[in-house]
């Protein structure tokens, strides 16, 4: 199917209204690619024909379902493990010292896809701190702004593909069970979650400051407007003392041009925290 050059503008503005990513202009294969299953169900002929149903209801469920199926959810559990074990030798430990008299961690998982991320940090929480966090209040929360992938999170359930991807064999054993075609997450884990819906381009969101943000493998798909935007939001729901995580190919000197956030190193994972 091709796809007219009219067509492809209003659809990559629609996204990058609604969510602030991008589509260079190489990416019109893309669009129809990921369109394709949305014409389906909507028993539409083509991308014009949906721009067609689309245009005189602004904010239409449509709207939405377009932006979904045009970002990448791409994840996995434990994604870049050596982030994971830099998290868990250095970050925490930090932070754990810092909020020692308060006995309470805040961590959020800022675009956490199909859930693999949070329940990564729920499983390395429980594995390697459950004494040292005993009695404190921990607060994970967990936000993407798709409904659907949210939904998915939520219900902990992975199928034979996602479960080999990046989780460990015995964690597997020990914390997932499998059902008629998935693996479903034990119940103390998905507990420990709480999944929200957050558009973080959002204007004013309002959340408890945070020890530990994961804002991981987001912000590379967004030009610098919404890149800032959401940078001044994380700045402000940052605890000071806290620690901002970034995916392994988003280097801050690019996204943070007015220096407010100081770069730590652990090994080779490199996080943000405010100045
Ligand atoms: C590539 S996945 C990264 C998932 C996870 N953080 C990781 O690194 O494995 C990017 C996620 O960001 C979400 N996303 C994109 N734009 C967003 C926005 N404006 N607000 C919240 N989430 C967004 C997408 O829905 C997608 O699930």
């Amino acid at each position: 199917m091709s796809l007219s050059p009219h067509s492809f503008d209003y659809i990559r503005s629609l996204l990058h209204e609604r969510t602030g990513n991008m589509l260079d202009d190489s990416k019109e294969y893309l669009v129809v690619q990921r369109l394709d299953a949305l014409l389906r169900r909507e028993a539409l002929e083509s991308i014009d024909e949906l721009i067609t149903r689309i245009r005189p209801t602004p904010g239409c469920r449509l709207h939405d379902a377009i932006a979904e199926s045009l970002v990448t959810h791409e994840t996995s559990f434990f994604r870049d493990p050596h982030y994971f074990e830099q998290i868990r030798e250095n970050v925490i430990p930090r932070i754990v010292e810092l909020r020692r008299d308060q006995r309470s961690l805040r961590i959020w998982c800022a675009a956490c896809s199909s859930g693999q991320e949070p329940f990564s940090i729920a499983m390395l929480l429980r594995e390697y701190f459950a004494l040292s966090l005993r009695d404190w209040k921990i607060q994970l929360l967990a936000s993407d702004f798709s409904r659907p992938i949210i939904c998915r999170a939520r219900s902990g359930r992975f199928t034979d593909i996602e479960i080999d991807r990046g989780l460990p064999a015995p964690l597997k054993h020990q914390y997932f069970t499998r059902d008629a075609s998935h693996w479903q997450i034990d119940a103390r884990l998905r507990e420990m979650v709480e999944f929200r819906e957050i558009n973080l381009i959002q204007p004013s969101l309002e959340l408890p400051r945070m020890d530990l943000i994961l804002l991981r493998n987001v912000l590379i798909y967004m030009d610098e407007e919404p890149r800032h935007k959401i940078l001044r939001t994380i700045r402000r729901l940052l605890h000071p003392g806290g620690y901002v995580v970034l995916g392994g190919p988003e280097t801050t000197h690019k996204l943070d041009p007015s220096g407010s956030f100081r770069r730590v190193e652990f090994g080779r994972m490199s996080c943000l925290q405010i100045e």
